[in-house]
Order: C-alpha cells, then structure tokens, then sequence
C-alpha cells in the first residue's frame, strides 16, 4: 500500500517557498557564451594561492573535524579582516564563526532569534533567502519598498517601518545589494545605524558583497552598532569561491554563543581544507583585491 505521509510535515516548512532561481540558472546555463545574471557568481576562477593551500592542506592530512567554531587561524585571519578594513573588533575566540558560507550563518541567525509570528523588516527587493528563511522559522516578512527612493532605505522610510511595527525583532540589511547593486555611504549607513541604535532590534548585515564596490568604500554598520549587528561577510564573491562554502558571521559573544549552538548542530565544521585555503584567502586579500 502507497502511504502519503506528507501531513507530518511541519507547517513552517509546507508554507516555505524556495526560489526559483537555483533551478532556473542551471537550466540556462549550458547556453553558449550566456552572460549570467542570475546567481551572485564571479565570472573568474579562485585565485592559484588559494587553490595551492587547500591541495597542501590535503596532502598535509588535515582531514579532520576543525574546532566547531572554524579553525582558530581562519578566525584570526577573519576578524583581521574585519579590523583592517573595516574598523570592526571581533574577539576570535568568542565572536565569531566560520561556517558553510553567508547561507547556513543566516539560516543559523534565524533559527536562533525568529519564533511564530516574530515580524523581520526587511528592505526589499532582497535576496530571496531572506524570505524562505523566515517563512521557515515561522516568521512574518515585513517588505520595506526601497523602489522609490532609488532602492536606498532611507531613514525617513525606516522610522516609519519602525513606528508601524514596534515589536520587529528582527531588521536584514544587505550592502552592497543583491539584487540592485545599490550601497550606502559612510553617512547614509551611520545615520541608518543611528535610527537602528534606539530600538532593541536585532540588525543582521549581511556585507558579503563588501569587496565588490568601485568608487565608493564599504562602510560596515558594526562600526556604530556593534551591540546588536550580527555581522555575515565570506569569500564566495571577493574570491569567486562560491564553491568551497565559507562564511563568517561575528557579533556579540554573548549572542553569538548561541548562534553557534545550531551552526554545531547543522555542520559540526566546516570542511578543513576549505577553511585552510580561506585563511591563505583572507591573509592576503587586499594584496589579491589591488
Ligand atoms: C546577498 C547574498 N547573501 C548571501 C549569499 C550566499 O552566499 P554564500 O555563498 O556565502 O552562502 C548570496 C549569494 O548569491 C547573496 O547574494
């Protein structure tokens, strides 16, 4: 007999919508000589040092489980990254994680913070997984359309979300933006973090594209707010090394302590090998990025 058991599944996941953009991409992408829009994918290949790290990482046997939290190197390599360029304290040890790219560290925030009904301010249009993630927890996606004023949130706009929903707990912010370009000067994003710095909300930043800015230098919201900003960098755009999954998420260690209980829970660590060749990525990035 055929059993359908499809009744067992938890609702959240029933209700969650995934994009279509996945699947959408593969399907084209066979197309010869295609200029792809679709996925945030580098059109160059992961730099030879890096590549050279990870195969040295292999025949070195570093075949292991990393510490759960990422390879205190890769740590160190990371908050340096953060401090050299964007000004940004991170404690290695206790504020921040490596994990299976911006993805899992966004799926682990989400899993940590957002219950039934929790309302997520998010400025749209947004990248997708944004939406499926909070679908997933239960959440309640609040667009802020940033359409007509040429896709910036501005703080007019943002008060106003705030106003109209008190009890947010949660805001997703993401500069430079996937999907329209757009990103803030320093004073534009200082005085969104001022606006943000009077509320308890939860600001996460996702700044994966942080070293794909031309004419215009990348400010980080956790310069001002570094009390509520979970922070989400990673080498999938800097390096082209979608494929290798490493993210960084970073923020207060009494808040990331938490999160990192369900990164454990999702991956134990992140592939060792991967981790080795984003600590050769990271130590030399800005020599890589010139
Ligand atoms: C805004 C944004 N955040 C996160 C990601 C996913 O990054 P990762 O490869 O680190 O999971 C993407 C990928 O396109 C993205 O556009």
């Amino acid at each position: 007999m055929h059993k359908n058991l499809k009744d067992k599944i938890k609702p959240d996941v029933l209700r969650t919508q995934l994009s279509n953009i996945y699947g959408f991409s593969e399907k084209i992408s066979k197309i010869p000589d295609l200029v792809k829009l679709t996925l945030g994918e580098p059109d160059f290949a992961t730099p030879k040092h890096v590549k050279q790290a990870a195969i040295a990482a292999i025949d070195d046997d570093e075949s292991h489980y990393t510490a759960t939290w990422g390879r205190i190197e890769t740590r160190k390599a990371a908050a340096d990254f953060l401090k050299n360029k964007y000004d940004v304290d991170y404690d290695p040890e206790t504020q921040l994680v490596i994990t299976n790219g911006v993805t899992e560290a966004m799926h682990d925030t989400l899993a940590t913070f957002i219950e039934e009904g929790d309302e997520v301010l998010v400025p749209t249009p947004a990248f997708p997984v944004y939406y499926s993630l909070i679908d997933l927890n239960g959440g309640k996606l609040i667009q802020i359309n940033t359409q007509p004023d040429d896709f910036l949130l501005t703080p007019e706009r943002l008060q106003k979300a705030i106003a109209e929903h008190p009890n947010a707990k949660m805001i997703i912010l993401n500069f430079p933006s996937n999907p329209t370009g757009r990103t803030y000067s320093a004073s534009e994003i200082q005085m969104i973090a001022e606006i943000l710095a009077k509320t308890d909300l939860i600001v996460v930043s996702d700044e994966i594209y942080s070293e794909l800015t031309y004419g215009q230098k990348h400010t980080s919201i956790a310069r001002f707010i570094p009390d509520q900003t979970i922070l989400f960098n990673g080498l999938s755009k800097s390096h082209a090394m979608t494929g290798w999954r490493i993210g960084i998420f970073a923020g207060p260690a009494n808040l990331v302590e938490q999160i990192a209980k369900v990164h454990e829970l999702v991956t134990t660590s992140v592939m060792t090998a991967a981790q080795v060749a984003a600590e050769e990525a990271l130590n030399r990035l800005q020599k890589y990025l010139d």
